[in-house]
């Protein structure tokens, strides 16, 4: 079996329902449910025996060498996380606490266990760290996208934690020879992604009436990959990836976010329009900059496409489409993941940002 963590989340959910739709391998599942975990995100596998749903921290050693001692995993994939760049801007200890410490446990706890293993299930073990593009910081308009060489710059609390994270990962490879992979992914979207995020919240605040925040010129450049094409790259590299190497993950879709939110309006404008038959996009208002808000990201995809044979299957269009349309398709899980503590931060965020 495999044991995943941060598995009730946005891209770890989508992970773990893609892996049991695909394969009989059974999941152990280790998840904090923070305010970002939920567990409806994971409906489907009720009372399916090959996912084993765990509610704990990865910083909890006690914890995690019980679970590597009684379920012998053949992998750890580690998506856990505090993920959301504004919140670490408002309170960045969490990020530090669960990214780094928190890898750190992990890292330790697993490495104990694998040290054990017996040679050939030593010799097969993988730790997969599911990292961010955000660790290369911003690029220039005309810069090249990002490769794996590029060097660490980041630039928020949550990239600085998530660079400390890939780094111990590294370390763990080159000083141990704990046999790691790390990935490094763009902008993803997709079902179940927590509507504090650029496009499910713009879709949640337009069928809502209420105003869709563009952060400072609305020019910033993210490169948007569809959540499942990150799980199928995740698969392959576990796969097949070369054990201590680091995969960039891509969409080659790069855009600028004002574009997101007009293309977002236009597939509401079409699929359930407003009542005054106006646009959504009269909803549009700019308000006031993020703190050291990164310009561009951009992944140079090559190295997985080449090595791994991974490349996406969605367009953007197709993608942004299908997003559109589950939101649509799923307004209680919106209305649930709406919750008293989501108010209050969505208040927070936006309350300060003048228009
Ligand atoms: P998310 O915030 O939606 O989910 C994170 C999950 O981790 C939640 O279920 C939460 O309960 C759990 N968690 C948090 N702290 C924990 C702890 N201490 N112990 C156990 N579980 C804990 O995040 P996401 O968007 O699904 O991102 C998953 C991973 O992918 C993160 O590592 C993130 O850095 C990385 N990533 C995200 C994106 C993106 O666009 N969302 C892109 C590239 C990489
Ligand atoms: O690049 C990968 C990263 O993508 C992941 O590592 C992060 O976990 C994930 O949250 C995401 O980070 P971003 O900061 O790029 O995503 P977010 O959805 O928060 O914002 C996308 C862009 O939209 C960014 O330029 C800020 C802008 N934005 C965001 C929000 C929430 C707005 O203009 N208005 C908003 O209300």
């Amino acid at each position: 079996m495999i044991l995943v963590t941060g598995g009730a989340g946005f891209i770890g959910a989508n992970f773990v329902n893609d892996w049991l739709a695909q394969s009989d391998e059974p999941v152990i599942n280790l998840d904090l449910l923070t305010y970002a975990g939920n567990p409806e995100n994971l409906a489907a596998l009720t009372n399916d025996p090959r996912h084993i749903f765990v509610h704990g921290d990865i910083g909890d050693t006690a914890l995690l060498t019980r679970l590597l001692t009684e379920h012998q995993p053949r992998a750890i994939l580690n998506f856990a996380a505090e993920s959301h760049v504004d919140r670490s801007i408002h309170a960045p200890e969490d990020f530090v606490q669960t990214n780094v410490v928190g890898t750190f446990r992990l890292l330790e706890a697993v490495r104990t266990y694998w040290t054990g293993l017996p040679a050939e299930a030593k010799q097969a073990f993988r730790f997969l760290h599911v990292s961010t593009d955000e660790v290369y910081g911003s690029l220039a308009k005309t810069e090249p996208a990002f490769t794996e060489t590029h060097r660490y710059e980041p630039n928020s609390p949550y990239s600085a934690s998530k660079a400390a994270s890939d780094h111990l990962v590294r370390a763990y490879h080159h000083t141990y020879g704990m046999p790691v992979l790390t990935t490094n992914c763009s902008n993803n979207y997709g079902p179940y992604h927590f509507p504090e995020k650029l496009i499910p919240l713009m879709i949640v605040n337009a069928l809502a009436g209420k105003a869709l925040p563009v952060y400072g010129d609305g020019q910033q450049i993210r490169d948007w990959l569809y959540v499942k094409d990150h799980c199928s790259a995740i698969r392959r590299v576990l796969e097949a990836g070369q054990v201590g190497e680091v995969y960039n993950v891509g969409g080659w879709n790069e855009k600028p976010n004002i574009e997101i939110v007009h293309t977002v309006c236009a597939l509401l404008d079409g699929l359930r329009g407003r009542a005054d038959s106006k646009s959504y996009t009269e909803q549009i208002t700019y308000v006031t900059d993020r703190p050291g808000h990164d310009r561009r990201y951009a992944i140079d995809a090559s190295k997985i496409e080449r090595e791994l044979g991974w490349k996406p299957a969605e367009t953007f269009d197709t993608g942004i489409r299908k997003t559109v349309a589950w939101y649509l398709d799923n307004q209680d899980w919106v209305a649930n993941v709406q919750s008293g503590s989501y108010r209050a931060w969505v208040e927070k965020n936006y309350a300060e940002r003048a228009a």
